[in-house]
């Protein structure tokens, strides 16, 4: 329970996904690869900086009446190596997984190297070695490009 022995800081969902233990402050960004905007349908509930035993401090999305696709699962491991995704149906966790942070990205991100052989024509696709997993630091595996997390933010 994020909020402690004696109150619930936000509510509970009926129906859909509660993406927890989100690194502090990434809860918005976790949205945007979701692609909530203030213009769609459905019950959001943002919670940020909420006290965590484990992270000291968390974020908490919470979407009512839908689950993840695994690329969206695969971004919020980028941003929140330490996530959880756990699924609601009729107020009960029916699943919960932790993101996984692979060794090796594919497809996720794109290279922020122009003259990137993955950016030209040939049919090469984008391939990162993860460095650090926190602070986020990937390798390109053809021409050796560091990003960090405020490089793959923009592409998201
Ligand atoms: N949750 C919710 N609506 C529900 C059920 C659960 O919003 N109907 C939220 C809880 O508030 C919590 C998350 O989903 O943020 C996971 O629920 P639960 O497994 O019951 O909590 P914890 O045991 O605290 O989970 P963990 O061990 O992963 O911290
Ligand atoms: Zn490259």
């Amino acid at each position: 329970m994020e909020a402690g022995e004696t109150t619930l800081r936000v509510s509970k969902i009926k129906d859909g996904t509660v993406i927890d233990h989100i690194t502090g402050g990434h809860a918005l960004d976790v949205a945007k690869i979701l692609g909530i905007t203030g213009r769609t349908n459905g019950i959001v509930l943002i919670a940020m900086h909420v006290p965590s035993k484990q992270l000291g401090t968390k974020d908490i999305v919470k979407v009512e009446g839908r689950e993840l696709e695994p690329g969206e699962v695969d971004k919020i491991a980028l941003l929140a190596p330490h996530a959880s995704i756990n699924i609601i149906r009729d107020y009960k966790v029916v699943d919960k997984k932790n993101v996984k942070l692979p060794d090796t990205i594919q497809q996720t991100v794109k290279c922020g190297n122009p003259a990137c052989i993955s950016n030209s024509n040939e049919p090469v696709h984008p391939k990162f070695y993860v460095k650090s997993q926190e602070p986020l630091m990937i390798r390109c595996h053809y021409c050796g490009y560091i990003m960090e997390k405020q490089d793959i933010l923009k592409q998201f």
